[in-house]
């Protein structure tokens, strides 16, 4: 070898050398373990906000976090937390697009050894699932009802009450907690004539919303309203989230003209907050994003310290493959008698927030 080509082969082992250090000290950018958050959208009120304050928090505890929305595709999703895992993430905090379909993704973490926590919705089909996270599912629902039954005092009701459903999407595992809940608390009355589903449609599946979708649940709504309320009020309307008593709200204001019903919710989204203290909406189910954070980000300490990691439920969220260990929080209803002290005294909203046009 000449002393030119040696020459040249000294620069190139140089510049490779530079480039094996730079691409080491990007990949190190910092000692900070990582954790991914993956998040179906950032268009749901629920979503865009939590996502956000669980990043805080982690970033408060001295984690680098990655946050990713899938604009509900889960050929995205999927997409994006390889990605998370790929760029070393050691712990995965995950709402799914559709509990049943995040397979690939899955199998990946359970290559990498990551551990899975399944914020609010649970991950199905797959025991790469490591834990849950999320609000008695079932007791949300149970609360939808136990309101309505002391609301309308149906253990004295001298008369019979209207009552249709609207459940959730069918992908969502939480959907038929929801629509279980409810039901479970009114089926006494619904057997004995007090209430009366006037459509028929009384099964999960008939009264469901793909999607979760507004615009769904306000097109089933008023075909419900067409067909069957043109002569008769509708007293009660059980919807499984404040997305579809939005749909349901729309309904009502565009195709009946009968008294004005009692409607359920869940979230209290600031839009159904408002509907709240206009008479439009009688309630929503509060899950307080505090208490969820915490867990979540409690877990992910206690995980990467290899502590115990606190649960407490082993029994109820049996995905497909494996029961789930689970940490469930506590719901609460607000109404228009007790918001202010439950959502602006917790700081969930600010009086400002909710006057606000
Ligand atoms: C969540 C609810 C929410 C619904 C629609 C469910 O998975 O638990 O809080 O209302 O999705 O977004």
């Amino acid at each position: 070898m000449n002393k030119r080509n040696r020459k040249y082969i000294y620069i190139l082992l140089a510049l490779s050398a530079l480039l094996i250090l730079m691409t080491g000290c990007y990949a190190k950018k910092s000692d900070k373990k990582i954790i991914g958050i993956s998040a179906p959208s950032n268009e749901i009120q629920r979503w865009a906000l939590e996502t956000v304050q669980i990043r805080d928090e982690l970033y408060k505890r001295g984690y680098d976090v990655i946050t990713q929305y899938a604009s509900n595709d889960v050929a995205m999703q999927i997409n994006q937390i390889e990605n998370m895992i790929a760029q070393g993430a050691e712990v995965l905090i995950i709402i799914p697009v559709e509990s049943a379909s995040l397979g690939e993704a899955m199998d990946m973490a359970k290559e990498h050894n990551i551990p899975v926590i399944s914020y609010d919705m649970l991950i199905t089909n797959t025991d790469a699932v490591s834990y849950y996270t999320t609000f008695d599912n079932y007791g949300v629902g149970r609360i939808m009802g136990e309101y309505v039954r002391g609301k309308l005092d149906l253990d004295n009701a001298s008369r019979t009450y209207n009552i249709e459903f609207t459940s959730g999407n069918p992908g969502d595992n939480n959907a038929a907690y929801f629509f279980n809940g409810a039901k479970d608390v009114l089926q006494p009355y619904l057997d004995n004539g007090v209430l009366n589903i006037v459509s028929g449609q009384t099964t999960f599946t008939q009264c469901s919303t793909p999607g979760w979708s507004t615009e769904k649940a306000q097109h089933r709504a008023e075909n419900i309203l067409a067909s069957f309320y043109q002569d008769t009020d509708v007293d009660i309307w059980i919807s499984g989230s404040d997305i579809t008593s939005l749909g349901i709200i729309g309904a009502l204001g565009n195709s009946y003209n009968g008294s004005y019903p009692l409607i359920t919710g869940q979230d209290c989204s600031l839009l159904n907050v408002k509907y709240i203290m206009e008479g439009k909406q009688a309630m929503s189910v509060f899950k307080d994003p505090t208490l969820l954070i915490e867990a979540t980000t409690n877990m992910v300490d206690e995980i990467l310290s290899g502590k115990e990691v606190t649960v407490n439920d082993t029994e109820t969220y049996f995905n497909g493959i494996k029961t789930v260990p689970s940490y469930l929080c506590k719901p609460v209803y607000i109404d228009a008698d007790n918001y202010e002290d439950v959502l602006i005294s917790s700081g969930f909203y600010t009086k400002e927030q909710l006057l606000e046009d």
